[in-house]
């Protein structure tokens, strides 16, 4: 929690400290390190996740480490009574849970949609009626799609080419009609490329990241799909919590506004894949090409102004110190989080 700005820190601290939230998907990679952020900051915080795209191993910790603080619910959102038991008393409900990745939309396409968008319609539904006050949607830059105009900036339309990107899209419109409908206050954060320490390595399915830093470990040349001059915004998972942090706390309506979630920095992937070469000492492998993969896009970059004119959000952790932190984690870790996908 160092990373918390000292201005920011003492408004989180006084909103949500012994405030009742929950964070679906809160075993996950960056609702695990959004419950690290809440427990710090004295929140009573509810995780509901069913450990499809996770272990209770991180969990685990925090709950050894403040077992007044925080409840776990092992069930999938798609659950009534699970999910009812999770909402419960829930003043913010951070709503993370998703099957999170393209290529695996694309094999299975119904459970994208319906864990994605039929499963943040049941979220919205329970803390609606559990009476909460704001919901915070995990959204994606994927609802860009190629469209080829860079920076993405939030007014231009969806181009949803994945049935990710379209389950996701789905979700901003149902946060936006609960808004409108019901009154619940949500917004919608569209994360670009989060990294960061947990996030797993090993499947076909694993962010780019982990999966070249464990291939670097292995001395294997890290898998590069496409010609690898496909640019993204990759933005430490610090960033997304600190957007996460300011929605919760904000006064006055967003009433189901979207919003980037980015760093605003375009690097390729043959870039990333050279520092990360470097930080891991392994620069000499080199990288291996292998066919672009289905519903990709190409090029990806965020404008970050809406969120920092609507919620004050800046970077607070940069790309390269982000990823010199992160290649460090893993170069130590790697043995224990290998196996899940990103
Ligand atoms: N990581 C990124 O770069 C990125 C980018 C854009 C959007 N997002 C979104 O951010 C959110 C978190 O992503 P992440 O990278 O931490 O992914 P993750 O897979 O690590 O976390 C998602 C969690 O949701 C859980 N889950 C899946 N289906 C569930 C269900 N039916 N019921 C309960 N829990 C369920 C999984 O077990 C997992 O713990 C997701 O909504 C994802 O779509 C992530």
């Amino acid at each position: 929690m160092d990373w918390v700005p000292s201005t920011e820190r003492s408004r989180f601290a006084s909103a949500l400290s012994n405030q009742v939230v929950c964070v679906t998907g809160g075993a996950g990679f960056i609702g695990g390190h959004l419950v690290d952020a809440l427990v710090a900051l004295g929140a009573r915080v509810t995780v509901i996740d069913d450990l499809s795209n996770s272990d209770a191993g991180h969990l685990s910790k925090v709950i050894d480490a403040c077992p007044e603080q925080i409840r776990f619910v092992q069930g999938s959102i798609l659950d009534p009574v699970a999910l009812g038991a999770a909402v419960e008393g829930a003043r913010v409900v951070f709503h993370l849970a998703a099957m999170g990745s393209v290529p695996r939309s694309v094999e299975d396409p119904a459970r994208a949609w319906v864990v994605n968008a039929t499963g943040t319609m049941r979220v919205l539904s329970a803390a609606h009626k559990a009476g909460a006050h704001r919901v915070v949607f995990s959204a994606s830059s994927s609802a860009y799609g190629n469209n080829p105009e860079l920076p993405k900036v939030e007014s231009m339309g969806c181009e949803p080419e994945s049935p990710y990107a379209a389950s996701k899209v789905a979700g901003e419109g149902l946060c936006r009609a609960w808004s409108g409908s019901y009154g619940l206050d949500t917004v919608s954060l569209r994360y670009f490329n989060i990294f960061g320490p947990r996030q797993r390595a090993g499947s076909a399915y694993a962010a780019a990241i982990p999966a070249f830093l464990s291939a670097f470990a292995d001395g294997r040349a890290p898998t590069v799909f496409g010609s690898g001059e496909q640019t993204r915004d990759f933005t430490h998972v610090n960033n997304a919590v600190f957007a996460n942090l300011l929605a919760a706390v904000h006064e006055g309506d967003l009433g189901g506004e979207v919003l980037n979630v980015g760093a605003g920095q375009r690097t390729s992937v043959n870039e990333l894949a050279r520092i990360l070469g470097e930080h891991s000492g392994r620069g000499d492998v080199g990288v291996v090409h292998a066919p672009e993969r289905a519903g990709e896009v190409m090029h990806s970059v965020a404008d970050i102004r809406a969120i920092e004119d609507r919620l004050g959000y800046r970077v607070v952790t940069g790309m390269e110190e982000g990823l010199g932190e992160t290649a460090g984690w893993y170069l130590e870790h790697l043995s224990v989080t290998d196996g899940g996908e990103g």
